[in-house]
């Protein structure tokens, strides 16, 4: 009996970091957002998700492992992400029949993320963009990065901005279908190659409210978030977008600070009271002020921002690592307690490799 053939296909995804954050839902089930964000991809050097989709008539049964431990695949989330990849096999196979029917198989996902999962580092983002992107490898898809962040948003919003390297918006859209609620590149990493990020794991473990449940219930109860979709972050996304082709600094790092205050502020006002960052967090917030106001010209040199979790990302530029990196690991190193280690690393913003 000739052995059943097994299809196989591999990628890498990176993490991105929002500047301009993601935070509510406008509608669960399509995970289609409340106000527009974007984002640093990260280089895939340092964190990365790598994963491997593969599918034979001889697997009984879907599965996905992450970091060797078996996951719950039945979520609607993932569930939506794999009948829209399967749909898109099964009209390439029904339009070209010498094509072999990979749609009807099971598949077997096997990922591995070098960095802490769900503990603020956009695990999410670069799992499920890697998940939906070694899919389309295998069906051999001929989808754009939009056609695949569109997949990968109902996956998990942030994995959207995942698919493309450099600097990212993900554009809350308008209709109803989410079919405009899609990334796209504001500028490649080439147009600022000189941008980097400094990582420090405050914590790895896994945050108490995922994001999912965190931004759902400040949507439900806090005041001020209504003023902040309304109010901040149109115009935020506007100065961010014109920060960045600019390649203003000084701007770019006013409105990272301010939006990522902004977001943890509508954390502190959900009921009961969502606290992401922590006293080490809260640390390397009064670092980057004492660095900001010691610079020559009084403009920012550093931006600090945190996701949903305590772990803070310092954008700098390459030329003013002596005076951000240099004094965070100084001081990091060896006054303040509570930091495991110093496990921060100069990560670069990276594009996304070909072949990726
Ligand atoms: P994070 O801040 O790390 O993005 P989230 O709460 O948004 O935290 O999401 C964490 C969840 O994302 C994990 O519990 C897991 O379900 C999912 N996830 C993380 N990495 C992967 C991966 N490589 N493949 C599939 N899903 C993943
Ligand atoms: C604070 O994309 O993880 O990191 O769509 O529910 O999976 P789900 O949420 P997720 O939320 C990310 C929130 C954030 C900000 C951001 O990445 O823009
Ligand atoms: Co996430």
């Amino acid at each position: 009996m000739a052995e059943t053939e097994i299809y196989r296909s591999s990628t890498f995804a990176p993490v991105n970091i929002a500047v301009i954050k993601y935070w509510g839902k406008r509608d669960t089930k399509l995970n289609l957002p409340t106000n527009s964000s974007l984002s640093v991809t990260l280089s895939q050097d340092d964190l990365r998700t790598h994963t491997t989709a593969s599918c034979s008539d001889s697997f009984t049964s879907e599965t996905l492992t992450l970091n060797d431990a078996p996951q719950d695949i039945s979520g609607a989330r993932t569930q939506a992400c794999l009948r829209e990849l399967r749909q898109l096999r099964q009209t390439l196979e029904e339009n070209d029949s010498s094509l072999p029917k990979l749609s009807p198989m099971k598949l077997k996902i096997v990922s591995q993320n070098n960095f802490p999962a769900a503990a603020g580092l956009a695990s999410s983002a670069a799992g499920f963009a890697a998940l939906v992107r070694s899919i389309a490898d295998l069906y051999a898809l001929p989808s754009t990065p939009t056609e695949l962040s569109r997949i990968a948003r109902q996956g998990s919003g942030s994995a959207c901005r995942s698919l493309f390297g450099g600097y990212v918006a993900w554009n809350q859209g308008t209709q109803l279908d989410g079919s405009d609620s899609v990334a796209y590149s504001v500028a490649e990493q080439a147009h600022w190659p000189e941008m980097r990020a400094l990582i420090l794991v405050a914590s790895a473990e896994k945050k108490d409210v995922s994001s999912t449940s965190g931004m759902q219930a400040t949507v439900a109860t806090s005041t001020l978030f209504q003023h902040r979709v309304e109010n901040v972050v149109p115009g935020r996304m506007e100065g961010m977008e014109k920060a960045i082709k600019e390649r203003d600094f000084p701007a770019f790092a006013d409105l990272t600070m301010k939006d990522s205050n902004n977001f943890h502020a509508t954390c502190l006002d959900t009921s009961p009271s969502i606290l992401y960052l922590n006293d080490t967090s809260r640390a390397a917030i009064r670092i980057c002020t004492a660095i900001n106001s010691s610079a020559e010209d009084g403009k920012p040199i550093c931006a600090y921002t945190f996701d949903a979790g305590p772990n803070a990302v310092v954008y700098y530029l390459a030329s003013h690592t002596d005076a951000v990196a240099g004094v965070f690991k100084g001081i990091l190193g060896s006054e303040l307690e509570g930091w495991e280690g110093v496990k921060g690393r100069d990560v670069k913003a990276g594009s996304v490799p070909e072949g990726y």
